[in-house]
């Protein structure tokens, strides 16, 4: 290479003409300048076009059995496995943070699975002793319920399986039985995570047949065989014993799919849809929000929550920062509800900034 210097082609910088040739990209400037907005908190914050607030936040607890037990999840650095004493305080506590919906899932014993989920059909089991508790304790919470046979089954399947298939029909069976003693118990909401086709038609016709017409149904719409939900399977003890979810749960090529899936579910009574995993999927957020009319959730889950604790404690960046950051994409990318292990921090945040 021949050093700048000795170089005929080179030029110095006084050979750079600074005179402004006549506006010839027609950009308005320096009459338009996009920093006069941004020159201070006041400005910014009057023409912040979208706004994170707590209403926004649905909080998973991960429910397990025993008293005044707080496990660690490995993967998931500052979450816990709860035990119902202590899901029921934590749930008292997110209230009074104003946080209006908890979603939640419980960890089974080995002993107490097997193929078919009976399980999880015990009107004395461990989400449906969960629901009554809390809905005694903290009547204006909202409570979700994950529906979904994962964790109580033997297979670590989301269905039944019969001769290495996951079996739809006889699931989506299970499935609506499930989500009628989740109602009972005090569910506001179910919340099918299962992808069985026709679910949420049956668990609809299931809970107005057993006048439980009140229990809403939260609709993991668009749920995708992700790689993201490695730290939640490790939470629950739930990873898929054999294969894989692909053949129920949606291919990440996909976008027109998950409008129709979204559709049919509104279409079969969901009162929410959503679309999960969250921070890779944020056109698909967008693509759903524009072709249904019932409000959209956005499942933010347990491998966005570990990437940025693991970047955090490696000094790689703020978590507080990301945190906010990820959680205010959902809202740009049109999400109405955001399901998200950082609510209780993203309300804590967003309490010391008003
Ligand atoms: C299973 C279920 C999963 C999640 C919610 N419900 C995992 C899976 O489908 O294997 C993932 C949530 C998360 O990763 O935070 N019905």
């Amino acid at each position: 290479m021949i050093p700048a210097v000795d170089n005929p082609e080179h030029k110095t910088i006084d050979s750079i003409t600074m005179t402004k040739p006549d506006n010839d990209f027609q950009s308005g400037f320096p009459l338009v300048r996009g920093r006069r907005n941004r020159l201070h908190p006041g400005r910014r914050m009057m023409v912040a076009e979208h706004r994170l607030s707590l209403s926004d936040f649905i909080a998973p607890l991960f429910v397990t059995e025993g008293k005044e037990v707080k496990e660690p999840i490995a993967s998931m650095p500052d979450y816990f496995r709860l035990s119902p004493d202590l899901a029921v305080r934590q749930a008292a506590m997110l209230h009074e943070l104003g946080i209006p919906a908890v979603l939640l899932f419980v960890k089974v014993p080995e002993a107490k699975k097997d193929n078919e989920g009976t399980e999880a059909l015990n009107e004395n089991g461990l989400i449906q002793t969960v629901v009554k508790r809390m809905k005694e304790a903290v009547p204006g919470l909202v409570l979700m319920t994950d529906v979904a046979l994962d964790p109580y089954s033997s297979y670590g399947h989301d269905g039944i399986v019969r001769d290495g298939e996951i079996v739809n029909d006889e699931t989506v069976d299970v499935l609506a039985r499930m989500a009628v003693s989740h109602a009972r118990a005090g569910a506001d909401y179910v919340a099918p995570s299962d992808m069985m086709d026709g679910r949420i038609g049956e668990i609809r016709r299931a809970l107005e047949a057993n006048g439980l017409y009140n229990t809403g149904i939260l609709a993991y719409s668009a749920k995708y065989a992700s790689g993201f939900y490695g730290p939640f399977r490790d939470a629950l003890d739930s990873k898929p014993g054999f294969g894989d979810k692909k053949s129920y749960q949606m291919d990440p090529a996909n976008v027109a799919e998950a409008v129709k899936e979204a559709q049919m579910d509104e279409a079969e009574g969901a009162d929410m849809v959503m679309v999960k995993p969250g921070l890779p999927y944020l056109d698909v957020v967008r693509a759903v929000k524009k072709q249904v009319q019932v409000p959209v959730a956005v499942y933010n889950v347990s491998g966005e929550y570990a990437m940025i604790k693991a970047a955090a404690e490696k000094g790689l960046l703020d978590e507080d920062q990301a945190v906010m950051e990820s959680l205010l994409a959902f809202k740009r990318a049109g999400a109405d509800v955001i399901a998200t292990y950082w609510a209780e921090k993203a309300a804590r945040l967003l309490e010391q900034t008003k």
